[in-house]
């Protein structure tokens, strides 16, 4: 299952910029708010757009799909390919830990105790949860039940996806919000049944920062 995961990633790099625009604002706004500077690690990177958007930090991408790593490299040249839940890093080996839309397709909890434990200053993460308005019923987490786990400064946003139809199935399809383990991507004629209904999709975002 995890192996599919990660394939789908890799087949999914080259576009993932195209549609992913929710996701790019999400780590705009991320950084905006944790304001990272000096060895920073990307968590879950994709393509880079914390990265890119942490413009005085020198960003470390770590993620398990080589696909989307071979996108982050041409334009950041320290990438690692890794595991969220099992960093190779030392403890306090960075100076922030950020991480845009990736935890929830691991195991959140120890996705957050690995990035706390390389963390010497915050962790800040911009988690999709529940409440999201998205068709394919992906199992985000909680907030309450992350925030009871981990608390810290925080706010809730509502990102709209800007698109409709058919552009949203191929939203869902290239970010990858279609697929994930344990579920089979809806079929077509289920897609076509309730696209007609389907209007105005949001992520509902958790923005968290903990400081050390
Ligand atoms: C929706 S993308 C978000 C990418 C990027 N953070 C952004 O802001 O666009 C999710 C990323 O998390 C990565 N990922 C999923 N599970 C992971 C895990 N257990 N360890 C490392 N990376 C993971 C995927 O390969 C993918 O690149």
């Amino acid at each position: 299952m995890r192996r599919s995961l990660t394939d789908y990633f890799t087949r999914a790099a080259e576009s993932y910029e195209r549609w992913a625009l929710p996701q790019r604002e999400s780590a705009r706004r991320l950084v905006a708010f944790v304001r990272p500077y000096g060895l920073t690690l990307d968590l879950g990177c994709g393509t880079g757009f914390v990265s890119e958007a942490a413009v005085n930090a020198l960003p470390v991408g770590l993620d398990r799909s080589e696909g989307m790593l071979r996108v982050y490299r041409r334009r950041f040249p320290l990438a690692v390919r890794g595991e969220l839940e099992a960093l190779p890093f030392k403890e306090k080996s960075f100076e922030f830990v950020l991480s845009n839309f990736s935890l929830h397709w691991g195991n959140w909890e120890r996705g957050l105790k690995e990035a706390l434990r390389v963390a010497r200053r915050a962790v800040g993460v911009a988690l999709p949860v529940e409440g999201s308005r998205t068709f394919s019923s992906f199992p985000f987490p909680k907030a309450e039940e992350v925030l009871r786990r981990f608390p810290g400064e925080h706010f809730l946003l509502e990102l709209p996806i800007p698109f409709e139809g058919l552009e949203l199935v191929r939203f869902f399809h290239y970010t990858g919000t279609s697929v994930y383990e344990g579920k089979k991507t809806p079929s077509v004629s289920e897609l076509k049944r309730r696209l007609p209904t389907f209007k105005d999709a949001f992520f509902k975002v958790l923005y968290l920062k903990i400081e050390l």
